[in-house]
């Protein structure tokens, strides 16, 4: 015999699923009626037991008009990119920005901006067909996300009809998805209470409640949207300000910030910045910075978008909590690409619940600018919230620098002792080893065979190591000459797992273009931009024989990374491994 509780539990998922089929496959199963009739035996029975159902009170199909999607993608593709912001952390970032929006769009008049709240939650995007929501997609890498629909329905800000005229047949909502400060502490309460998991922030709080797999759950975090921009998919856009579309957004039934103002001068935005700033305390959600957006939109079309960002829009970040501790020592890091990196070993400090203890300071000329020497007083903060940095050595009355002592960057690497050397005047030293030094070697195998390389199982760092020390390989394409015979020796390997790997690193023969050049490791260039290299060129010696100029016509590759693909290819020594690696494998479509 079920409960009461039990009987209310699986009726409401019983109406979130017809719902489902309902509002978001338009493939309803059962009739109105008969959906009325559940829904009314629901009312029904929560009327008459208010008390057990205090903790999901807010979980129900009654209290949510609409439904549950049950997860069959988890995966969305966007149908336009998801792009995220370039960030400016004081006045003279934000006044870079201003220049070169006015430098690349060539408008000599002032251009508007929009200021608009930058709320610390979680992106996600809407998709709206006939202006029935389909989807709600997190952002993932900007392309592909996960698929939310179910938890999002749960949400009240988020309409699954569209209110109002002139809705675009196919259409991506953009905004934020939060938890509003008093919603997050009295859930951290409760959770504190029922040893649950505790969240570190409200932004956390959020996304963890978002990808909750019970939409039940979901529903009780109170979440709400705020939408901050919009993309018509295969149609015209006929408003000519973002404040116009934000205003449409309005009209359709979706909520939109009412702290957003126009601003024509960096005075005003400077103004606004600083408004906010001390206005933010009282606010009932968190925010992080604002975000300022050239307001038209012939002119956000002029400046057009890089892999990443909008060139017509720049988050202007608050800047983050600022703390003092003991730098204890300074060690040296060689990267893949050879690059040494000096780690600051601070005695441990704790930043918005993260604890901090090392920390990157870059290169020389970081140390220099700084005036670091070890045993100094430092102030730390996390940039954007988010990567810790040393800020500048405390010097008063009160703290002496007399034990402090200086950093010596090394002459030779700390891996290999090959001789170190300074590439441009960026201040970025390197080991000159290449695959001689293990530090480079281990590092470079690990990218090359990563996921998003050759994305071979079972080749993880573990293996390559183990590959290395017992001398089988050196390059990527020794991986490709290892026999049976050699891995059959290794400590933990057995016949069935060398078989296996040996299989996968055939698989891995037949590779896409674009994983390929992801896996040379050429500085800077990432999945996107590889990505763009593929589809640009579309075969492998076509862009080892590039030149500067072809770089030039690619939106989304500026003169660095055009500069670090060329010199990439120069290198006679790359040249000699990508011919050697041709010949064990097959680049496929
Ligand atoms: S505009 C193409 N506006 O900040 C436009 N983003 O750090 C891209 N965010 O991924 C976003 N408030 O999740 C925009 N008013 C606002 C925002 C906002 C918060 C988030 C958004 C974005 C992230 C970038």
């Amino acid at each position: 015999m079920k409960s009461t509780k039990d009987k209310i539990i699986l009726l409401r998922k019983k109406i979130f699923y017809y719902a489902y089929l309902y509002y978001t496959l338009d493939a309803p199963l059962i009739s109105d009626y008969e959906y009325d009739e559940l829904m009314k035996q629901l009312q029904e029975l929560e009327q008459k037991n208010k008390n057990l159902l205090i903790p999901i009170a807010n979980s129900s199909p009654t209290n949510i008009v609409g439904s549950i999607n049950h997860p069959e993608l988890k995966t969305v593709t966007h149908l336009t990119s998801m792009l995220s912001l370039d960030n400016a952390f004081n006045r003279e970032d934000y006044l870079k920005f201003e220049k070169k929006i006015y430098k690349l769009s060539g408008i000599i008049n002032s251009i508007e901006l929009c200021c608009e709240l930058k709320i610390d939650g979680l992106a996600l995007s809407l998709l709206y067909k006939q202006g029935k929501l389909k989807y709600a997609i997190t952002r993932g890498d900007g392309k592909v996300g996960e698929n939310v629909t179910v938890n999002a329905m749960t949400i009240k800000s988020i309409p699954l009809i569209l209110n109002g005229e002139n809705i675009p047949p196919v259409l991506e909502i953009r905004g934020e998805v939060f938890m509003k400060k008093y919603d997050f502490i009295k859930m951290n309460t409760y959770a504190k209470n029922y040893k649950d998991k505790l969240f570190s922030n409200s932004r956390n709080a959020a996304a963890g409640s978002l990808r909750q797999k019970d939409s039940t759950i979901s529903a009780q975090r109170n979440l709400m949207f705020c939408a901050y921009g919009y993309n018509i998919v295969n149609g015209i856009e006929d408003s000519t300000t973002h404040l116009e579309k934000l205003n449409k957004i309005k009209n359709w039934g979706i909520p939109i910030s009412n702290h957003t103002v126009l601003c024509n001068s960096s005075q005003e935005v400077f103004s606004y910045f600083n408004k906010i700033k001390h206005h933010r305390i009282l606010l009932d959600f968190n925010i992080d910075g604002i975000v300022v957006k050239v307001n038209s939109i012939k002119i956000q079309n002029l400046l057009g978008n890089s892999s990443r960002y909008p060139r017509w829009a720049i988050a202007f970040k608050f800047k983050s909590i600022e703390k003092v501790t003991k730098l204890l020592n300074v060690d040296f890091q060689v990267g893949r690409t050879g690059v040494i990196t000096p780690i600051a070993r601070l005695k441990p400090i704790e930043i918005s619940g993260v604890k901090i203890s090392n920390v990157s300071l870059y290169n020389k000329n970081e140390i220099k600018k700084i005036g670091l020497c070890i045993g100094d007083y430092v102030t730390v903060s996390r940039v954007g919230d988010v990567i810790p940095k040393i800020i500048n050595v405390i010097s008063s009355s009160h703290i002496s620098r007399s034990n402090s002592k200086k950093i010596i960057f090394p002459k030779d690497c700390p891996i290999c002792h090959s001789l170190i050397i300074q590439k441009s005047k960026l201040g970025n030293s390197y080991c000159s080893g290449g695959f001689k030094c293990l530090a480079q070697c281990q590092q470079s195998l690990n990218h090359f065979f990563s996921k998003k390389g050759f994305n071979i199982k079972g080749l993880g760092p573990k293996m390559i190591n183990k590959l290395i020390d017992f001398d089988y390989i050196s390059t990527p394409v020794d991986v490709f000459r290892l026999k049976i015979k050699q891995l059959i020796i290794l400590k933990d390997v057995g016949l069935h797992s060398a078989n296996n790997l040996l299989k996968e690193i055939d698989r891995s023969r037949h590779i896409k273009l674009n994983q390929l050049i992801y896996a040379l490791g050429i500085v800077g260039i990432g999945e996107v931009t590889a990505k763009l290299l593929s589809m640009y060129f579309n075969d492998i010696h076509r862009i080892m024989e590039v030149q500067l100029w072809d770089l030039k016509k690619i939106s989304g590759i500026g003169p660095i990374l055009a500069n670090n693909i060329i010199m990439f290819f120069n290198d006679k020594r790359n040249n000699k491994f990508i011919k050697c690696l041709l010949n064990h494998i097959h680049i496929i479509n």
